[in-house]
């Protein structure tokens, strides 16, 4: 059954804004960004929300509910007490755009400086297979979905403006160890537990290596990528 709600949205941009109070109507089974989605379409229609897949899956929708860091498409109204007042505010973290969103582009800007996949110099492509565990360990890392809400709670970026554009968030750390565990990557990206084999394959220490040369006989190649 519907109800109104008390909701309090923060509003502005970088220049500065406030908390504004809004009632409105939630209905069974929805969830905080079904009520963003509604005050846009009936009372603000200049309010500014990020979102891609309301599915918990792209990591757009990523805001501070009653101070908690939250997935605005993961957060149902019914964990809240309908009396409640629900607080909307951008993730702190990052620079203001405006409203709820954020501009977390230095994430992206980092990540861009992590060398790219380098196979062996004398590697055509097709001349090599990987093994099926070697695929499910890449895409193990690409289980993240960067909401960026870790950076968001982390007070080593959170509260010390000089740290946040060096900060190297989720999106530089699972390429750089996706990288780094791939078994037919010969780049020196600093790490410390890089070893090589004789057929030019850089592993980690941890890992078997399972990078195959091509021969007549192999059944099959897989690109890695
Ligand atoms: Fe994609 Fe919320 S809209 S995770």
């Amino acid at each position: 059954m519907g109800y109104e709600a008390a909701f309090r949205i923060w509003r502005g941009d970088v220049d500065g804004g406030d908390l504004q109070d809004y009632t409105v109507e939630v209905n069974e089974g929805e969830v905080v960004l079904d009520i963003l989605h509604r005050l846009q379409a009936t009372q603000t229609p200049d309010l500014a929300v990020r979102w891609n897949c309301k599915a918990g899956k792209c990591g757009s929708c990523s805001a501070e509910v009653n101070g908690r860091p939250r997935l605005t498409c993961m957060t149902r109204m019914s964990v809240f007490d309908p009396d409640e007042t629900v607080t909307v505010t951008p993730m702190r973290t990052f620079p203001i755009i405006r409203d709820l969103v954020t501009d977390v582009s230095f994430n992206y800007a980092k990540a861009r400086q992590i060398p790219s996949f380098t196979p062996p110099a004398d590697l055509a492509p097709g001349d090599y297979r990987m093994q099926q565990i070697d695929v499910q360990r890449s895409q193990e890392f690409r289980k993240c979905i960067e909401c960026f809400l870790c950076q968001n709670v982390c007070h080593v970026v959170r509260d010390h403006e000089e740290n946040k554009e060096a900060f190297a968030g989720p999106r530089f750390f699972i390429r750089l160890a996706e990288l780094e565990m791939h078994p037919l990557d010969v780049a020196d990206r600093g790490m410390p537990h890089r070893t090589r084999t004789d057929s030019g394959c850089a592993i980690s220490r941890s890992a078997a290596p399972r990078c195959v040369r091509r021969t007549s006989t192999s059944p099959t190649t897989r690109s890695s990528r």
